[in-house]
């Protein structure tokens, strides 16, 4: 695990979209693994520009999301869906086709997930996986407890994770219970994972994923397991890890090595 520690967000988000936009350009077809939540706006914001300022193509890109609301409809504003539309998709030139975001709406939920997972295997498997991370520790909606083997489900939300997210919907009682997420086990088989956390309220999630035990009690700290993961964290993130003097030197490393 590569944890790479920087100013700000904006500094953090800057260097996340080089780093996807370098699979890109290595990659036409590149199959993206996308998040959602504040985190990554800027990210997004990064993409764009580079799509209206360098050429940036999308065409034969593919998308999947980690996950969506259940029962929200795909047209309502705290859906994941109209997030990735508004942030995303439709100011770069991805085909619709090509975007994936799970079905929230689906009436046969677990064949809705069992084809989310077939979709991402025929497309051949996601390239780089965007995270974000919760304040529990979680990635996609998988919460503690969760199984780390897990696959693409319906899960129930924690009501920390629904007061962290009450901005998508306005109001602690408009806020969804469950949400369709891809499993531990789908994320962990993405080829490159990187994962995004800024900010002091992350500063216990940071430390579990990063030099916690690997525990489902932190989700996110199975990572560990994964051979091929960067963590572009904040200063402001970073403060309750052990080996910050390290990590800055290796960060120092990696700056050099993206240039
Ligand atoms: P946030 O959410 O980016 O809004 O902090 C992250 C997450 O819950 O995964």
């Amino acid at each position: 695990m590569d944890v790479i520690i920087v100013n700000d967000n904006l500094e953090g988000c800057t260097l996340g979209a080089k780093i996807i936009s370098d699979v890109v350009k290595t990659k036409s077809n590149a199959v993206l693994g996308l998040a959602t939540g504040k985190t990554p706006i800027p990210l997004y914001g990064e993409l764009v520009k580079k799509h209206n300022e360098e050429g940036l193509d999308f065409t034969n890109v593919k998308s999947f999301n980690l996950d969506e609301y259940y029962n929200v409809p795909p047209t309502k504003e705290g859906s994941y869906h109209y997030f990735m539309n508004y942030q995303l998709f439709s100011k770069i030139n991805i085909k619709k086709e090509n975007t994936h975001v799970p079905n929230g709406m689906a009436q046969d939920v677990e064949k809705e997930c069992n084809e989310y997972e077939e979709n991402i295997r025929n497309a051949g498997g996601i390239d780089i996986q965007l995270l974000g991370i919760g304040r529990d520790g979680h990635i996609g909606f998988n919460e503690p407890s969760c199984s780390l083997t897990s696959r693409t489900r319906l899960e129930a939300l924690m009501e920390d994770t629904r007061e962290a997210n009450i901005s998508d919907f306005g109001s602690i009682e408009l806020m969804p219970h469950y949400a369709i997420t891809m499993g531990i086990g789908t994320i962990m088989e993405a080829k490159e994972i990187l994962l995004l956390a800024f900010g002091e309220s992350k500063q216990d999630a940071v430390k579990g994923l990063v030099e916690g035990p690997i525990t489902s009690m932190c989700p996110a700290s199975i990572l560990q397991m994964h051979p091929n993961v960067k963590v572009i964290i904040d200063i402001a993130a970073s403060k309750k890890l052990s080996k910050i003097d390290f990590y800055k030197e290796k960060t120092k490393l990696i700056i050099n090595n993206e240039k």
